[in-house]
């Protein structure tokens, strides 16, 4: 088998992320988790701390103005990264934080029996915050029901808009399934119908070039953690236009011009959705953690996965008793079952010999009860994933499923 291209060099990557040096055992296919962190991001943050750990936009001295000029550098990085203006990039404290204010902002142009759109292949935070606010407003909160292999169509998107359609909440890339929805045709269609579309991109950004001009996305959300950065940084990207009309959810230090007895004068966008002390060092980390990504190039990263993902998948159905919900996942994302095997007690065996992967719902539940299951097992590769990682994988697959067949009569 051609194992060639950047397949190889992942084990040269592995350079770059110094947990391997720690841990050289180390089988990690829990990216869509979280993914591990490049030595860059964790120096860049390093040099905040050492060399000019001060506040921004606060101190009339000199580490102070480095400080703000890091971090609106990182701003701008990210603002390059997705093609947007500099100042439609919010920084947030995850992906969760962002569609949280974004469905708390907006709900205000919203009345009862507007509907809302959504799918059952959502990441609970893209769902929950409608659900709450449907329940609020009185709001009719709609799904887009899957094709059968659990797929987000245009056709299927097309059925359920009303007159009263207002908002789609959709998910980029399936956090379960690695499925790609077909995002710029729908949102085509929700604006032919006056809707507003938000995306949760946080599967889609590691994997994919995102880019929210050509999407023509109203808001779109994702986190540094799954894209080598670091946790606690999250981004909400807005069109300047709405972003201008919405009241932000945080009053405090830093977003206001002039504060008076009985009113204040708020800062223009971005910074008046910034209130109080940000992640200022997590906001560089993403920074380095873009130009560690640019240096990558995202055709070879999307087309190591899928080498891996191929490779995994053909080994892991050969194997009795592995069902795999998702074998035309578009990125490397394998979701499947031991039978009569929880999903738990299978990961628990893995981590015996170090193998990190990722079991239970994954916040997902909508799509684990459609797959009619409690949970899966997932499996989810990155740039530093080579074949012997996906080989001990499998064979600790293999190992478990023999072990539990002696106990059975
Ligand atoms: N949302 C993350 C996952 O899918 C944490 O695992």
């Amino acid at each position: 088998m051609d194992k060639g291209g950047i397949t190889t060099d992942a084990l040269s990557l592995r350079k770059d992320f110094p947990i391997y040096k720690n841990h050289p055992d180390l089988v990690y296919l829990d990216n869509s988790a979280t993914s591990l962190t490049p030595q860059i991001v964790l120096d860049r943050m390093n040099d905040y701390y050492t060399n000019y750990n001060a506040n921004i936009n606060r101190g009339v001295y000199h580490m102070s103005f480095k400080a703000t000029d890091e971090y609106e550098k990182a701003r701008e990085k990210v603002a390059k990264f997705i093609n947007s203006k500099d100042n439609e990039v919010i920084f947030t404290k995850s992906t969760t934080d962002s569609l949280n204010k974004v469905c708390y902002m907006y709900k205000k142009f919203l009345k009862p029996n507007d509907q809302v759109i959504v799918t059952e292949l959502e990441h609970h935070s893209s769902v929950l915050p409608w659900q709450v606010a449907s329940k609020e407003l009185n709001l009719e909160l709609t799904y887009i029901p899957l094709d059968r292999d659990g797929r987000i169509t245009v056709e299927n998107f097309k059925k359920v808009i009303t007159e009263r359609a207002k908002v789609l909440a959709i998910t980029y890339v399936s956090n379960v399934m690695g499925y790609v929805t077909p995002l710029e045709e729908i949102i085509k269609i929700a604006h032919d119908n006056n809707m507003i579309v938000i995306v949760d991109a946080a599967q889609a950004i590691p994997h994919i070039k995102v880019d929210v001009r050509k999407l023509d996305c109203d808001f779109l959300a994702f986190s540094g953690h799954k894209m080598l950065g670091p946790t606690g940084i999250g981004i909400l990207y807005g069109k300047e236009k709405i972003l201008k009309s919405l009241q932000p959810v945080d009053f405090g230090g830093d977003m206001n011009e002039e504060v008076n007895l009985y009113d204040v004068e708020i800062k223009p966008i971005p910074h008046c959705f910034e209130a109080g002390t940000p992640a200022i060092a997590e906001a560089i980390g993403l920074g380095a953690a873009i130009d560690y990504l640019e240096m990558l190039n995202y055709e070879k990263i999307l087309d190591h996965e899928k080498k891996l993902h191929k490779y995994a998948l053909d080994k892991l159905s050969k194997i009795e008793n592995v069902v795999i919900y998702n074998p035309t996942a578009d990125i490397g994302v394998i979701s499947f079952n031991i039978e009569n095997l929880h999903p738990h007690d299978a990961s628990s065996l893995f981590d015996e010999r170090m193998i990190c992967v990722r079991a239970g719902h994954h916040c997902a539940q909508l799509i684990t009860k459609w797959l009619k299951c409690t949970g899966t097992i997932r499996a989810s590769f990155y740039i530093y994933n080579t074949y012997e990682d996906v080989d001990k994988f499998v064979d600790a697959v293999r190992d478990t499923v023999d072990f539990f067949k002696k106990f059975e009569v």
